[in-house]
């Protein structure tokens, strides 16, 4: 069993993926996290970010197992993600990991931008997970000690725009997803949704 969760920045995709793993005791992978992990490697190891060869092979040979999640987080990390996941190759160098993944018993979540459409088309359930820039921001700030909602709201829809208009994989629904707006949702409301669409079967 495969569920594809997609959506953009704040959406409430991630909580909600790992809170709908963790109910059907399915496996969950975080794929920004993956992105993440390039940009950070980028980063520390003063690489270009346009030089998709030098991005490719730190993605290929990427350990999960070396980054604390905390040093994932933060938006400089977030933006550097973006710049790299719009590399085609960077892409494909994260693909075989995340089929794996979605392929192992007894079942797994994944959450990304472009899982429904790319990386298991084939998934079982489909789900967008939408919410206004306003709400998206807010959320950000609001879990972001010390930050500046003007400059959050900036980088979100920075962020939407080289996601959604980057050739490779752009953010989009599935054909096949049902599209959830979480702007005036709960995150269990949310988790209540996507679980009821689920039990009304394929
Ligand atoms: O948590 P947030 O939604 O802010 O971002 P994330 O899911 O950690 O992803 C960081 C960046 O990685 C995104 O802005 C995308 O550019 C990229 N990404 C992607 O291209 N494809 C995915 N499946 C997941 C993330």
């Amino acid at each position: 069993m495969i569920i594809a969760i997609d959506g953009p920045s704040a959406s409430g995709k991630g909580t909600l993926a790992r809170a709908l793993a963790a109910r059907l005791g399915y496996r969950h992978l975080d794929t920004g996290a993956l992105y993440r992990m390039v940009g950070l490697s980028v980063m520390r190891q003063n690489i270009d970010p346009a030089d998709e060869e030098a991005c490719a092979a730190i993605a290929a040979s990427l350990d999960p197992a070396a980054f604390a999640d905390s040093e994932l987080r933060g938006e400089a990390v977030g933006n550097l993600a973006s710049r790299v996941a719009a590399l085609p190759k960077v892409r494909q160098a994260l693909l075989a990991f995340q089929r794996a993944f979605a392929r192992r018993a007894p079942g797994a979540v994944l959450d990304g931008r472009d899982i429904g459409t790319v990386v298991c088309p084939d998934a079982d359930f489909k789900f967008f997970i939408t919410a206004s820039a306003e709400a998206r921001a807010k959320r950000r700030f609001l879990e972001t000690p010390g930050a500046d909602l003007a400059a959050i709201t900036a980088d979100i829809m920075a962020r939407d725009a080289r996601d959604s208009g980057r050739s490779t994989a752009p953010l989009r629904p599935a054909d096949d997803a049902t599209v959830i707006d979480t702007s005036a949702l709960r995150p269990d409301e949310a988790l209540a949704a996507v679980l009821d669409r689920i039990a009304a079967g394929r």
